[in-house]
């Protein structure tokens, strides 16, 4: 998607309250091309075309049936899923509420509490077909820290996937800049034919995500 020329960008009075980043937040918000295409075509999320563009490239959604979506709040991703297979069963956890989605179910949880996994396993009738995770910790501004905790939820996602993954099935995850650790990616290589890792133009430059996509699950022994 490219940038409209035709309005000049949006300024946001800054507000005494508001702190500087916020305000830069909120001018980055109303002049993003994304936000509005989200806002005309009804998702929830911007994030909604990471998944789109990601599917694009990597043909993540064709065929799908069952599909586990971790850190699925607000909903964007599921809404994409609901959209381009009306029929797959879809599952979600997040820490945060989220408003009901037709089709979904949705859990209110950690996905680190040991019940996690089985409620979600348990909440589709076979084994999924595609493991998502946008997960991201909540950052604590220690650049090592935060690169640790969201690439802890990334490792988490993928012994999931490993663990509960049909066979050719596909698992998909938010990683930080720097890429995928050595082990986790060996971890991915030993059990999925292809591993590769892009950054769809929906995500932002300065940001430093990118996402892992490994397709063709091997099974398990
Ligand atoms: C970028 S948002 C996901 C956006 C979503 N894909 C969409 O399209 O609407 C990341 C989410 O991960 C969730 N999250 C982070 N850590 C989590 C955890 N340990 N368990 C469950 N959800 C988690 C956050 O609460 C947040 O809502």
């Amino acid at each position: 998607m490219s940038r409209s020329g035709k309005n000049p960008d949006k300024r946001v009075r800054s507000a005494k309250k508001r702190t500087q980043s916020s305000t830069l937040w909120l001018q980055r918000q109303l002049n993003d091309p994304y936000v509005k295409q989200a806002k005309a075509d009804g998702y929830r999320s911007r994030a909604a075309y990471k998944l789109i563009e990601l599917d694009e490239k990597f043909k993540v959604l064709k065929g799908i049936q069952r599909v586990v979506d971790l850190g699925i709040a607000p909903g964007g991703w599921s809404q994409v899923v609901r959209k381009v297979a009306p029929k797959a069963a879809i599952v979600g956890i997040d820490l945060l509420e989220v408003e009901p989605i037709d089709g979904v179910t949705i859990f209110q949880m950690d996905f680190i509490d040991d019940d996690a996994p089985a409620a979600l396993e348990n909440a589709l009738d076979g084994p999924p077909d595609l493991v998502m995770s946008d997960m991201a910790a909540n950052t604590v501004g220690h650049k090592q820290t935060d690169h640790l905790r969201t690439m802890g939820l990334v490792e988490a996602g993928a012994w999931f996937a490993v663990e509960t993954l049909s066979e050719g099935g596909t698992y998909i995850a938010k990683v930080l800049a720097g890429g995928t650790d050595r082990e986790l990616l060996d971890l991915l290589k030993k059990h999925f034919k292809t591993v590769k890792h892009a950054k769809p133009p929906a995500s932002r430059k300065g940001s430093s995500e990118w996402y892992v996509v490994a397709q063709g699950f091997k099974g398990r022994d």
